[in-house]
């Protein structure tokens, strides 16, 4: 999510460290910073907005020094300012930290080790740097380890010391950092596009490994400070290459990030069979006085909602109705401090939707945002807030972030059913199962062979005119967002459809020219999308089914069939909406589509 830069050499480290930031502006960010050690001292540059703001601020500064350790932000705890911005320093100012990832414990590591600290900032970060100030015994190396003992959470840091100039330390668990190995000077950096203008010789660090750079080269060392041997590897990739991980587009780098963006979803968040949100807490009382809530959003995010809607309606038995945000606002909807109004939006800036908040609170009704973004306009404005923590989503085409969306109203469901003590025990633990399933789950359903069974399906249908999408409840509305998915991105008329509406009308449509996506998991309606199938064949359409793992029945009434792999049936459409981004991608790009940023479209929509 954000970017991290370290420098140790013979250059001037300020402007390696801000080339290197420079290059991780892609990802998008709100405040940037650096630390170098200069004369035995930490001096520590920091500012709120883009990386020319902090250039501007240390054009007229001679800061000299051959080690530092740079940073951009994209926050999730604390709004963007030059306070919450990194580096982070100790109080005594002998340590400075960069950090991406969420140290989830930071509260509870405050309190048992920390208490009488003062803090500068609002952020989890800020407790590492304390904590090695605490925990030195004179060798950074045996203090990290320390440190690390008690961090609960995904990071990646990198840390500098100034009582021992000549070195830095850095990380990673479950976040990525790559090292770069050059003549008489080391780099670290989230990303290997940062790296590119000074090395093409690269190490990866494995979790639990410690990696101490000097200007002499890096050494690795394992928890219990043995050394480890690595591999250097060469990389090939150009810069537009890098930035993209190697991807051919941001979309389909996005695609692939959903098992890491599943983990700092739920990060925190399950506390054995409880959900806890940070950010705000709720009573039965509070929650019992909503007779009505209204999930409002636009696009992919609407979708997200009519999954929502069926989430909070069976776990907190409270009436919810989805509305798309332009048309909500302009309807003189029957709402009052009776209502909750859940706002969703991966941006927290798309215009109708903060219109549409606003009218709530118009009405005294209390909203809940879901978004991506920390100090959005959505995010100020709300009463409660659920961040989704999917990192920045540059795509036009939203992925990650509808999914993470998803997994937020799984949470929310769980937690307003939990806070009313309902008696559905057994139905929520089974869920919060599921959820926690799902990083290693999709991590797995993304494989090179998988990739190939969607390629080959992209081909036999890339070439229609019109595809029908049909499904049945939660299937249906992952229909929704797989036929959006499909015409955005690749232009070709796509429609999604209730499968029992099709007799209603639009079956007129189908022939042997209009393929048709079946989405067939929800396990409680299989029987009937099942018939619905068998209609469509009858009229000759070719059928790609989306299937569970162990669906011997389907096969052998349609085309093609993809599968889920098993998981809780609750929450299979996280999963099961992956092959739909996925063949919307191949579409396009046998299509020769501009895939992540398709005509006429824009990735923030902040007009009306
Ligand atoms: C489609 C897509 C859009 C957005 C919509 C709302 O892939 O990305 O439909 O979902 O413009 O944007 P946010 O979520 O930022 O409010």
């Amino acid at each position: 999510m954000c970017g991290i830069v370290g420098y140790v050499g013979k250059r001037n480290a300020v402007s390696v460290l801000l080339d290197g930031l420079q290059k991780l502006e892609y990802r998008g960010y709100d405040s940037s910073g650096i630390a170098v050690i200069e004369q035995a001292q930490i001096v520590v540059e920091k500012s709120e907005g883009k990386l020319a703001n902090l250039r501007d601020k240390i054009k007229d500064m001679t800061l000299e020094s051959g080690i530092g350790i740079g940073h951009t932000r994209w926050a999730t705890h604390g709004r963007p300012s030059d306070a919450n911005a990194h580096p982070h320093t100790s109080q005594n100012g002998k340590f400075a930290v960069v950090h991406n990832g969420i140290v989830e414990n930071y509260l509870a590591l405050k309190e048992k080790y920390l208490a009488g600290d003062h803090f500068t900032s609002e952020t989890d970060t800020e407790v590492v740097a304390h904590l090695l100030e605490k925990f030195y015994n004179g060798n950074f190396a045996e203090t990290v380890i320390k440190v690390l003992d008690v961090l609960e959470g995904a990071y990646s840091l990198v840390m500098i010391c100034a009582d021992e100039p000549d070195k830095m330390i850095a990380c990673r668990k479950d976040s990525p950092m790559v090292l770069g190995v050059g003549e008489g000077e080391s780099f670290i950096a989230s990303d290997v596009s940062a790296l590119l203008a000074y090395t093409r010789s690269c190490m990866y660090i494995e979790e639990g490994e410690l990696c101490i750079l000097t200007q002499d080269g890096i050494t690795i060392k394992n928890h219990a400070l043995q050394l480890v041997e690595k591999e250097i590897h060469t990389i090939t990739w150009d810069a537009e290459a890098a930035e993209k991980g190697g991807f051919e587009h941001f979309m389909l780098k996005e695609i692939f990030e959903q098992p890491e963006a599943f983990k700092r979803t739920l990060s925190g968040r399950l506390h054995g069979n409880q959900v806890h949100f940070d950010e705000f807490s709720l009573t039965a009382e509070e929650i019992n006085q909503w007779q009505k809530i209204y999930i409002v959003a636009c696009g992919t995010a609407y979708h997200a909602g009519l999954v929502g809607k069926q989430v909070i309606e069976k776990l907190a038995r409270i009436p919810v109705e989805v509305e798309i945000a332009s048309e909500f606002r302009y309807r003189d909807p029957m709402m009052d401090e009776h209502t909750l109004v859940i706002v969703i939006s991966q941006s927290g800036e798309t215009a109708d939707t903060v219109a549409a908040l606003r009218e709530a609170k118009m009405h005294h009704c209390k909203v809940l945002a879901i978004t991506n973004v920390v100090g959005s306009a959505i995010a100020r404005e709300a009463d409660y807030v659920i961040y989704i923590w999917a990192g920045p989503e540059i795509s036009v085409a939203s992925t990650k972030a509808y999914t993470t969306m998803l997994i937020a109203e799984y949470l929310l469901g769980v937690y307003l059913a939990q806070q009313k003590e309902m008696a559905n025990l057994d139905e929520r633990a089974a869920i919060l199962e599921g959820l926690q399933q799902l990083p290693e789950v999709s991590a797995k359903l993304l494989t090179e062979s998988y990739l190939a069974e969607v390629q080959r399906a992209a081909e036999r249908y890339g070439m229609a005119e019109n595809i029908f999408f049909i499904g049945r409840g939660m299937d249906w509305a992952i229909a929704l967002e797989g036929s959006l998915k499909l015409k955005e991105i690749s232009y070709i008329h796509a429609e999604a459809y209730a499968a029992g509406e099709l007799k209603h009308g639009t079956l007129a449509l189908v022939t042997e020219k209009t393929p048709v996506i079946a989405i067939c998991v929800q396990k409680s309606t299989y029987d009937k999308t099942a018939s619905n199938v068998k209609e469509v064949k009858a009229r000759d359409a070719k059928v790609l089914a989306i299937i569970n793992e162990g669906d011997t029945q389907t096969a052998k009434f349609v085309d093609q069939t993809m599968e889920i792999p098993k998981i809780n049936n609750f929450v299979i459409p996280v999963l099961a909406v992956i092959p739909l981004q996925l063949i919307s991608y191949y579409i396009a790009k046998i299509r020769g589509c501009e895939i992540d940023q398709p005509r006429n479209l824009a990735k923030s929509v902040t007009v009306e």
